[in-house]
């Protein structure tokens, strides 16, 4: 396990508002993701945080289970209904071999610095594909501005692992359907907010007094700065298959 999940439990009571898509381009994705599952099938939701995910596909009939390492991250999850949620490492998955039909995580692995354990686990528990939601190809510009931050004071390192899209650059995707281009509008009075309250994974690696050093820095420079993302929204679908033959290699 690594050292984020306490974090995780601060993050929960904010994690919706400040971390969903629009519900009509939830909607988008669901279609998509709908078309890549069987329907008498389990799936896993590995990271499953608040059931983003868990409660549409549960909704829709579908045979969901959950695990996290955040209780307040589930407890939302479990408010909402979500029926099979349990705790669970990524890095130590709790179910039996074979399982799963599909795993998936959404924005997980950028947490895990065993990011190849996590998939040594989705190879163990889970017999077809694993998939993910995926905002690419480049890295989140907020994400980028922050680490550009932490490393002029001397914190090179503000994520662990990999972007679930960078796994794409190691193993080729069997799928990648797009959703949509989209063009999003950061609103920086609330990263800001975020950062100054520690509620970004980014910031978890950097100590306190630098953390706020950083958000002084930014909050001279925000006021006149737009910042826009111009992303793929994807889903990205992998063959357990291809996800071992490159484990034996790497
Ligand atoms: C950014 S949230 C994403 C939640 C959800 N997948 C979503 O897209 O809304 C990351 C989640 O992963 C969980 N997490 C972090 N490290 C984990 C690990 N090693 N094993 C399982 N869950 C983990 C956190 O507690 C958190 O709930």
């Amino acid at each position: 396990m690594d050292e984020n999940h306490q974090t995780f439990d601060d993050v929960a009571e904010v994690y919706d508002a400040t971390r969903s898509l629009k519900p009509e381009v939830m909607e988008q994705v669901l279609d998509v993701l709908v078309e890549q599952l069987p329907s008498e099938e389990p799936i896993l939701d590995i990271g499953c945080g608040t059931g983003r995910f868990l409660v549409p596909l549960q909704g829709r009939g579908y045979d969901v289970y959950g695990i996290d390492i955040s209780e307040e991250m589930m407890a939302k999850a479990k408010q909402k209904g979500v029926r099979n949620v349990c705790y669970g490492d990524a890095l130590d998955i709790p179910h039996p071999d074979g399982k799963f039909h599909t795993a998936m995580s959404v924005h997980l692995m950028h947490l895990i610095g065993n990011w190849k354990g996590m998939l040594k686990e989705i190879c163990r528990t889970t017999r077809e594909q694993y998939l993910s939601v995926v905002k690419g190809p480049k890295f989140p510009p907020y994400m980028d501005i922050y680490a550009e931050e932490a490393r002029a004071r001397g914190h090179p390192e503000v994520v662990m692992g990999i972007l679930e899209n960078q796994l794409s650059e190691r193993i080729e995707p069997a799928k990648v359907i797009l959703v949509d281009h989209m063009v999003e509008h950061f609103d920086t009075a609330e990263k800001l907010k975020l950062t100054r309250d520690k509620k970004l994974s980014v910031t978890w690696h950097v100590p306190d007094e630098v953390n706020t050093d950083i958000a002084d820095s930014l909050e001279k420079t925000f006021p006149d700065k737009e910042i826009i993302w111009e992303y793929d929204l994807s889903i990205m679908v992998w063959n357990v298959a291809d996800i071992r033959a490159w484990l034996e290699k790497n």
